[in-house]
C-alpha cells in the first residue's frame, strides 16, 4: 500500500537512493484504479475514455493506458506521435486544440485519427480544404462554448464567453450548417471541455444539458450526430477539496442520454493520473531569513509549476525518519525568481538531507516541465507493486547543450 514511506511496495528512500531528486514517481496501481472508477462508473454507457495526454504524457503512462482500453485526446504532433509510439490505436485518438497547423492537421488525416475536435470556422475551412488535397474525409465534431462556469482557477477555466476555446453557443448551429456544405468534412459528434480541477458536478451536468438542446436543433435541421464528448476535468483532492463523485456524474449523464443514440466520449487528465504521482525532492538547507524560514529544496517551479502558476496547493510530507523540530516556512527551490516557491507558509519537520514527498504530482507536473536555469529535466520512474522501472532517464547536460551552436 501507498503510504508516507513507500509507493506500493517500494520504498521511496530505495528509488531516491538508486536514481537521485528531484524524481518523479508513479503507482501503476493507481492510475489503474483511477481508470476502473471511470470505467465502473459508466459501464452502462460504454464510453470511449481518450486520456488526456497533456497531463502527463510519458511513453511508458501511455502504453499503460493503451492496454487497458483507454483512446487519447491529444493537442498536437508530438502528442500524436507519442500516442502511436506507445501502441495506441490512431482509431481511438481525438485531436483538439485551438491552434492546429497545416502540417499536423495534414499528418493526423494521414494516420486515420478519429476525430478533429475543431475549434472555429476558419479551422473547419481548413481541415476541408487539406483532406480534398488529401482526397480523404475528416471524421470532425465541433468544440462548443457551453457559457458556464466552472468556478475553477481563471487559468484553467475553459467553458466562458471570455475563453478562446470553442465556437460561441449561439454560432453553434451556423458553424454546423457549414460545416455540413464543406463536402471533404463528416460530421461525427459535439464537443466540449470547461475546465480543468472542477470541484462541482453541477457545472458538468449544465454543460451537457445545453450541449443536448444543440443536438435537438441539428437534429431538426437533419444533421445528426454519433457522439457526444464531456471532455474532462474533474478535479482531484490535492487538500481537502470536495471533488464530484463519478458514480453521481454517470448517473446524471445516463438520465439525460436515456433513449437517444450517442456514443459518450471523455477526456480524463488529471483525475486519471494526478493522483499516481509523486515528486521527490531532497533538502539542500534550512534558511532562516529575517521574516520567514526557507525549506531550500532541490526541487523548483521548473519541475513543478502549479504552485509558482495558478496557486495551487500540494501536500508536502517528510519520508525520513526525521530528528528535526517542526517549523512554518516556505519550501523553494534553488532557481532564481521570488516565485519559485512549492508551498507556503507550511508547517514541517525537516532538515538538510531529508527526503520530502512532494504529493499529486502525476498531472501538469513533468509535462510541464522546463529547463528554465539550464536545470535538467528530473528522471521518472514507474512502481508496480514490488517491481519498479525507469521510464524516463534523467537528462544530462549533453541533452541540453547539444541543439545549441556556437557560431560567433
Ligand atoms: N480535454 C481538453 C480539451 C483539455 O483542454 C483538457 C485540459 C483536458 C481534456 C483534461 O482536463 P483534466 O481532466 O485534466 O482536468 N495545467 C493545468 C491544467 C490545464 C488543463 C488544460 N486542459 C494545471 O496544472 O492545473
Amino acid at each position: 500500500m501507498t503510504d508516507s514511506f513507500h509507493c506500493e511496495q517500494i520504498p521511496y528512500s530505495v528509488l531516491a537512493a538508486e536514481y537521485g531528486t528531484p524524481l518523479y514517481v508513479y503507482s501503476q496501481q493507481a492510475m489503474t484504479a483511477a481508470l476502473n472508477q471511470y470505467q465502473q462508473a459508466f459501464a452502462a454507457l460504454q464510453p470511449l475514455i481518450c486520456y488526456a495526454v497533456k497531463a502527463n504524457s510519458n511513453l511508458s503512462i501511455l502504453r499503460h493506458f493503451a492496454r487497458l482500453g483507454c483512446g487519447f485526446d491529444i493537442v498536437s504532433r508530438g502528442e500524436l506521435q507519442r500516442v502511436l509510439t506507445a501502441g495506441g490505436d490512431a482509431k481511438n485518438i481525438i485531436f483538439s486544440g485551438v491552434g492546429k497547423s497545416c502540417a499536423e492537421i495534414e499528418w493526423a488525416l494521414k494516420q486515420n485519427i478519429r476525430c478533429f475536435n475543431v475549434e472555429s470556422l476558419p479551422e473547419l475551412e481548413r481541415i476541408n480544404t487539406i483532406a480534398a488535397r488529401l482526397d480523404k474525409i475528416a471524421p470532425i465534431s465541433l468544440r462548443i462554448n457551453p457559457d458556464v462556469n466552472a468556478h475553477t482557477h481563471p487559468y484553467i477555466s475553459t467553458g466562458l464567453k471570455a475563453n478562446k476555446f470553442g465556437i460561441a453557443y449561439q454560432d453553434a448551429i451556423a458553424a454546423y450548417q457549414l460545416a455540413a456544405t464543406l463536402p471533404h468534412l463528416q460530421i461525427t459528434g459535439i464537443d466540449c471541455h470547461i475546465g480543468s480541477q472542477l470541484t462541482d458536478l453541477s457545472p458538468l451536468v449544465e454543460a451537457l444539458e445545453r450541449m443536448l438542446l444543440l443536438v435537438d436543433k441539428l437534429a431538426a435541421l437533419n444533421i445528426h450526430l454519433e457522439h457526444i464528448d464531456l471532455g474532462g476535468g474533474v478535479g482531484i483532492v490535492y487538500q481537502n477539496e470536495n471533488v464530484p463523485d463519478l458514480v453521481t456524474y454517470a448517473a446524471a449523464v445516463k438520465r439525460l442520454l436515456a433513449g437517444r443514440h450517442l456514443q459518450l466520449m471523455l477526456e480524463p487528465g488529471r483525475s486519471l493520473i494526478g493522483n499516481a504521482g509523486t515528486l521527490l525532492t531532497t533538502v539542500e538547507y534550512i534558511k532562516h531569513g529575517e521574516e520567514k524560514n526557507f525549506v531550500v529544496v532541490d526541487a523548483a517551479m521548473n519541475d513543478l509549476m502549479r504552485p509558482s502558476l495558478y496557486q495551487a496547493y500540494h501536500a508536502i510530507v517528510n519520508a525520513s525518519q526525521t530528528s528535526a523540530d517542526e517549523l512554518t516556512a516556505d519550501v523553494v527551490g534553488p532557481i532564481c525568481e521570488s516565485g519559485d516557491f512549492l508551498a507556503k507558509d507550511r508547517t514541517i519537520a525537516a532538515k538538510a538531507g531529508d527526503l520530502l514527498l512532494i504529493k499529486s504530482t502525476g498531472a501538469y507536473a513533468s509535462s510541464m516541465a522546463s529547463n528554465y536555469n539550464t536545470r535538467c529535466r528530473a528522471a521518472e520512474v514507474l512502481v508496480n507493486g514490488a517491481e519498479y522501472k525507469l521510464i524516463r532517464q534523467r537528462e544530462n547536460l549533453t541533452d541540453l547543450l547539444s541543439p545549441e551552436k556556437v557560431c560567433l
